[in-house]
């Protein structure tokens, strides 16, 4: 047996561990949001729910973790490698240039991340070098998107390498949808796996908008279309989905659909994370009236200004 040696092999040891990484943020008693990157995180209890992430006492943050009373945990997607390492190194405001939302106690969460836990304390303990934080969870949700992994000081993804190892599929799969907008509501279609925009299968990614448009006309609804909203191309699954923005006159009923309030979107169970992601970002985005369009694979992509308008 090796005596422990904190400052390298027991940290190699220890590094062996595959573990998920989060984001865990607070408030100093200034009000200014803070957070670190920490792969401690660990379920600790379902009744009461408790969690638990160590840090360390030579944190710059661990003042205000002491006198916390809340704190979050954001755990990161496979995509937000970089957000990792900003909140693991960057000494500047490491939330300046990452999309963040508070929760109902002001405490940040990293958006687009697979989980969210909004906590108050349950306990703090020193063990060693680290504090030991203990959070009862008051508030959870979940995203769907595969986790970003960590073991022996590397990341790691299991939804990459997986993709990676499959072939692209030889029958691809074109949608056309639009996000129609009414009287402060969305038209929103009930689907076995949650709501959507409606939407049409087409044959090919040409002429998806006279597609959707008639495809709306058949169900009995008059839509005014404006720009493009969202290309999702995916090689890799065989996804082609493109969703325009759109407007209507009245609350006109269609097949399986409910008009939601914008206000309360964000509660509803969507179909696909690529849908959850696309309405936040218009929920988002019709706060200001300045839309972008979204041009990527659903894993990856760029969102690009479209300009003032669209908002009714
Ligand atoms: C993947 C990863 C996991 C980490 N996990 C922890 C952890 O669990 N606890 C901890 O104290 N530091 C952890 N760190 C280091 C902190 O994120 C890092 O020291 C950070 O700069 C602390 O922020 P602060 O000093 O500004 O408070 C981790 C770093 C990385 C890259």
């Amino acid at each position: 047996m090796t005596r422990p040696d904190p400052n390298s092999n027991l940290r190699q040891a220890f590094g062996a561990f595959m573990t998920g990484v989060t984001v865990v943020t607070t408030r100093t008693g200034g009000g200014l949001p803070i957070g670190f990157t920490a792969n401690s995180f660990t379920s600790v209890s379902l009744d009461p729910p408790l969690l638990l992430v160590c840090l360390s006492l030579n944190m710059h943050s661990l003042p205000a973790f002491l006198e916390c009373e809340h704190f979050a945990v954001s755990i990161l997607s496979e995509q937000q490698q970089d957000i990792s390492n900003r909140f693991a190194s960057y000494m500047g405001d490491r939330f300046a240039g990452t999309r963040w939302q508070a929760d109902s106690f002001g405490m940040p969460l990293i958006e687009a991340a697979t989980a969210w836990f909004s906590c108050s304390i349950h306990q703090r303990m020193e063990a060693g070098d680290h504090l030991i934080l203990i959070g009862q969870v008051e508030n959870f949700a979940t995203n769907e998107v595969p986790g970003l992994g960590y073991s022996n000081q590397g990341y790691f993804s299991l939804g990459l390498e997986r993709s990676a190892a499959e072939p692209p599929p030889s029958v691809r799969s074109y949608r056309a949808g639009a996000i129609i907008e009414v009287n402060g509501t969305v038209l929103m279609q009930e689907t076995a796996q949650g709501l959507q925009p409606p939407f049409v299968e087409v044959r090919t990614h040409v002429g998806v908008l006279a597609a959707i448009d008639t495809h709306l006309q058949q169900n009995g609804l008059d839509a005014a279309f404006g720009p493009v909203y969202s290309i999702v191309d995916n090689p890799q699954t065989g996804d082609y989905q493109v969703f325009f923005l759109a407007t209507t006159q009245q609350q006109h009923p269609y097949p399986q659909g409910r008009f939601v309030p914008v206000d309360a979107l964000m509660q509803e169970p969507f179909a696909s994370p690529n849908i959850r992601t696309m309405m936040q970002r218009y929920v988002l985005e019709r706060q200001t009236g300045v839309f972008g369009l979204y041009l990527g694979d659903g894993q990856a992509g760029d969102v690009h200004p479209l300009g003032e308008g669209s908002k009714d």
